[in-house]
C-alpha cells in the first residue's frame, strides 16, 4: 500500500494545451510522470490518441506514449492533475492588441478543479503581468490556496538541435515555501538543459517577449540593408560574410518573418508600454519593415516573371509554410505572396511537401504535388525537401530568394 504521505507527493502534471509548445512537454514528460494533456480541440486530440502529429514534430514512433499518459478533451480529467502547465495560443486582435482569451479560457477551466496546493504555470508568451494580475486573478475565485508560475517556452519547431532537452530554461515563482520549489525543479529539470531561476514572475515575462523582439528587429535590420544593397548592386550576402568576420558582428538573413512568435510579441509589449506612456517606436520598427517585405519580394518576383517567356509555360511556388521544414502556416508572409501571384497568373501553382493538397487549397491556393510538369519554380520557404527535389530538376528556371 502506497503511504499517505507518499501519494501526497506524486506529481501528476497536466499540459493544457497540445500544440507546437504543450506536445513536446507532454511527450518528454511522460518519460518520468503519469501525465495528463488536455486540448479543446477533438480532432487534435484524436489525431493525437492514434499516434499522429499533423504539425509534423513527432513521427508515429516517437508519439508512442506510454499507458502513463492520458490524453483527452474532457475537463473532467483535469481533477487528476496537481500540477498544470498553460500552453495555449497568446495572438493578437484584428487591431493588433493583445488576445488573452485562450489564456483566461484556460484558467476558467482550471479553476473548476483546482485544490488547495496545486501548482499552475503559465507558458504562453504574455507581456508583463499577465501571470500574476490575469491567471492568478481568475484562479483566486476558487478561495483555494495555490502556487503559480511563469516558465517561458523557447522550443523551435522543426530545429533539431534545439530540442527542449538541449536548451536552457528560465523557471520562475514567486514564493519561499522550498517544498514546492523543490517540486516545481523536479518537473522542469525534465523538460531542459538547465533551469535559470527567478523569483520575479514579472521579470520573466518581460525576458521572454524580448528574444522574440530582439530577433525580430535584427532580421528586420539585415531586410533593409538587403534592399539597399539591391538598390545598390551590391551582393548582399557577400557583404554579410565579409562583416560577419569581426568578432562582434551578429549574423542574421533576410527574411520573410512569420508564425506565431515574431510577428505578434512585439505588440504585447507595446500595448502595456503605451498604457503607461511609453512610445516603443523601436520595437514597432522591426514589425513595419518585416511585414513590408511582403510586397517588396512580390514586386520582385512579378519583375522577374514579366522578364520571361510564360506562354505555355507552368509557374510553381515552392514552400509556403512560415519557415523552413515546419508545417506551420500562421502568419506566413509566403502565403500571402503566393495568393497574389496565384491571382495574377493563372498557370501559377503552388507546392509545399509538408502540407496536404486541401491545406494548400483551403488556403485558397491551386495545389500540385509535385515538380516535375513546371517549368518556373519560386522559392519562398527552403524546406531540405524542396532542396532535394531542386537538384534533381534539369531544364527548369529556378527564382530561389532566400539562399
Ligand atoms: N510555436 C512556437 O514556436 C512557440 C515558441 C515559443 C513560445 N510559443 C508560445 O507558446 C504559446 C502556444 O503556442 P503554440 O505554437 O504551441 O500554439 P498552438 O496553436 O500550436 O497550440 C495551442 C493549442 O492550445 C489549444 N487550446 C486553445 N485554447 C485552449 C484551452 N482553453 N484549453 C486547452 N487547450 C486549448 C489549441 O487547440 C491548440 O491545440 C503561445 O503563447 C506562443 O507564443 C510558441
Amino acid at each position: 500500500m502506497i503511504k499517505k504521505n507518499k501519494l501526497d507527493n506524486k506529481i501528476i502534471p497536466c499540459i493544457i494545451g497540445l500544440g507546437y509548445v504543450g506536445l513536446p512537454l507532454l511527450v518528454n514528460l511522460s518519460k518520468k510522470f503519469e501525465i495528463i494533456g488536455f486540448d479543446i480541440n477533438k480532432k487534435r486530440v484524436n489525431s493525437l490518441r492514434n499516434g499522429i502529429d499533423l504539425n509534423n514534430e513527432f513521427s508515429k514512433n516517437e508519439l508512442t506514449l506510454k499507458k502513463n499518459c492520458l490524453i483527452t478533451f474532457d475537463q473532467k480529467d483535469l481533477s487528476k492533475s496537481n500540477f498544470y502547465i498553460i500552453t495555449v495560443p497568446t495572438p493578437i486582435q484584428s487591431n493588433y492588441k493583445p488576445d488573452l482569451s485562450h489564456v483566461t479560457n484556460a484558467c476558467k477551466i482550471i479553476s473548476k478543479f483546482i485544490k488547495n496546493g496545486d501548482i499552475i504555470f503559465l507558458e504562453s508568451t504574455v507581456y508583463p503581468g499577465v501571470t500574476n494580475d490575469i491567471c492568478k486573478n481568475i484562479l483566486s475565485k476558487t478561495k483555494k490556496s495555490f502556487y503559480i508560475g511563469y516558465s517561458p517556452e523557447r522550443v523551435n519547431p522543426g530545429d533539431k538541435n534545439h530540442t527542449i532537452s538541449k536548451i536552457n530554461k528560465i523557471v520562475s515563482i514567486e514564493t519561499t515555501n522550498r517544498k514546492i520549489i523543490n517540486k516545481v525543479k523536479k518537473v522542469y529539470s525534465h523538460v531542459c538543459k538547465k533551469i535559470f531561476f527567478s523569483k520575479n514572475i514579472r521579470e520573466a515575462e518581460t525576458a521572454k517577449v524580448i528574444e522574440n523582439i530582439q530577433r525580430d528587429l535584427n532580421i528586420g535590420l539585415f531586410n533593409e540593408i538587403y534592399k539597399v544593397c539591391e538598390k545598390l548592386n551590391i551582393n548582399f550576402n557577400e557583404v554579410i560574410r565579409l562583416a560577419s568576420s569581426k568578432w562582434n558582428f551578429i549574423k542574421y538573413n533576410k527574411g520573410l518573418v512569420g508564425g506565431h512568435c515574431l510577428p505578434v510579441d512585439p505588440y504585447y509589449i507595446s500595448y502595456l508600454a503605451k498604457k503607461k506612456n511609453v512610445n516603443m517606436s523601436i520595437v514597432l520598427a522591426g514589425r513595419k519593415v518585416n511585414n513590408g517585405m511582403k510586397n517588396y519580394f512580390l514586386s520582385k518576383i512579378k519583375k522577374n516573371l514579366n522578364k520571361l517567356n510564360l506562354k505555355n509555360k507552368k509557374i510553381c511556388i515552392c514552400g509556403v509554410t512560415y519557415k523552413p521544414n515546419v508545417s506551420d502556416m500562421r502568419n506566413s508572409l509566403a502565403v500571402e505572396i503566393s495568393k497574389k501571384i496565384s491571382e495574377s497568373y493563372s498557370n501559377c501553382y503552388t507546392f509545399d511537401p509538408l502540407l496536404q493538397m486541401n491545406d494548400i487549397k483551403k488556403l485558397g491556393l491551386r495545389p500540385i504535388n509535385n515538380l516535375h510538369n513546371s517549368d518556373i519554380l519560386i522559392i519562398l520557404t527552403r524546406h531540405n525537401k524542396v532542396i532535394n527535389l531542386l537538384s534533381k530538376c534539369k531544364n527548369k528556371i529556378i527564382l530561389d530568394y532566400f539562399k
